[in-house]
């Protein structure tokens, strides 16, 4: 038996298009989500990834502003530039593409961005209000992982889930979303002892380690539900997320593939904490 592949990629296009349609109606009561996106710097990769975020917010009909700055922007300037933004009523979400350049203290621009505007999630109050269950904007992988795994037709409540990684941006607010969704969770990380018979006990696992094909079938419990976070580059050029992909499809009963699983749903979910967050402000 093979596992059904989980198509983040049409997962995410069905958010979109939900994002896309709500939109057109909030438009008609006169209210305009609105993104800005903050690059400093010229790192490639992160080039690419604002520009799919500024397509995508105009896919959406949002008002959508990109502010690209030098490498040698200082800290100062960067938080100029936040506090303006916090202040402009057309932007409602603010994300401040990551990695920063060394010279610029990520925690402080982090910090300086207005909770309500918070679209990323990555900010202390936006992470305590997820920890207590209060309104927040959630980080966008993380909320990405929980629709995946709904919208697979997957119970979560009572189940046993696993997540092996324990960063700030994955492991720890996953594992409190599936908490918050009522599974039972255990979180693994390097220091884990018998991780391998830990993963092998979850019916629903998760694996954000960053390390490529780490996770074989030997972790994985027949019928499990697998959500493959990693995103590695082989030498060969080839992309390969942190579970062995071919090995534990066999095993599971569902599981993402890399590229095309997790990684769609990180800007559909930015679309919607946008949208969320300029319904929030309308209060409608
Ligand atoms: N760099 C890579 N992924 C992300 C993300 O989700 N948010 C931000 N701000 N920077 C990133």
């Amino acid at each position: 038996m093979s596992a059904k592949v989980i198509d983040g990629k049409r997962i995410a296009q069905e958010i979109r298009e939900e994002v896309r349609q709500e939109t057109e109606k909030l438009k008609a009561q006169g209210i305009v989500p609105g993104l800005a996106v903050v690059l400093v710097g010229g790192d490639p990769a992160s080039a690419v990834y604002v520009g799919s975020k500024e397509k995508t917010c105009l896919e959406m009909g949002f008002h959508s502003e990109v502010h690209r700055l030098p490498e040698d922007t200082t800290e100062e300037q960067l938080l100029e530039l936040v506090d303006s933004l916090n202040q402009n009523e057309k932007v409602h979400g603010i994300l401040v593409q990551l990695p920063l350049p060394k010279h610029i203290q990520e925690k402080s621009v982090i910090d300086a961005i207005a909770v309500e505007k918070d679209v990323d999630g990555f900010s202390p109050q936006s992470t305590g209000n997820l920890v207590i269950g209060d309104e927040s904007l959630l980080p966008c992988t993380p909320a990405g992982i929980i629709e995946l795994i709904k919208r697979t037709g997957t119970e979560i409540s009572g189940k046993h889930a696993v997540v092996i990684g324990r960063s700030n941006i994955v492991g720890k607010p996953v594992a409190m979303l599936l908490l918050r969704e009522n599974a039972t969770v255990t979180v693994c990380h390097s220091r884990t002892a018998n991780m391998e018979r830990i993963a092998a006990e979850a019916d629903i696992l998760v694996v954000a380690i960053g390390k490529p094909k780490a996770i074989d079938s030997r972790y994985v419990k027949p019928g499990a539900v697998v959500i493959d976070v990693g995103v590695n580059r082989l030498d060969t050029g080839k992309l390969a997320g942190d579970v062995d992909y071919d090995d534990c499809s066999a095993k599971a009963s569902a599981i993402t593939p890399v590229p095309g699983g997790v990684g769609p749903m990180t800007i559909a979910m930015l679309m919607q904490n946008t949208l969320k967050a300029a319904k929030l402000k309308a209060g409608v």
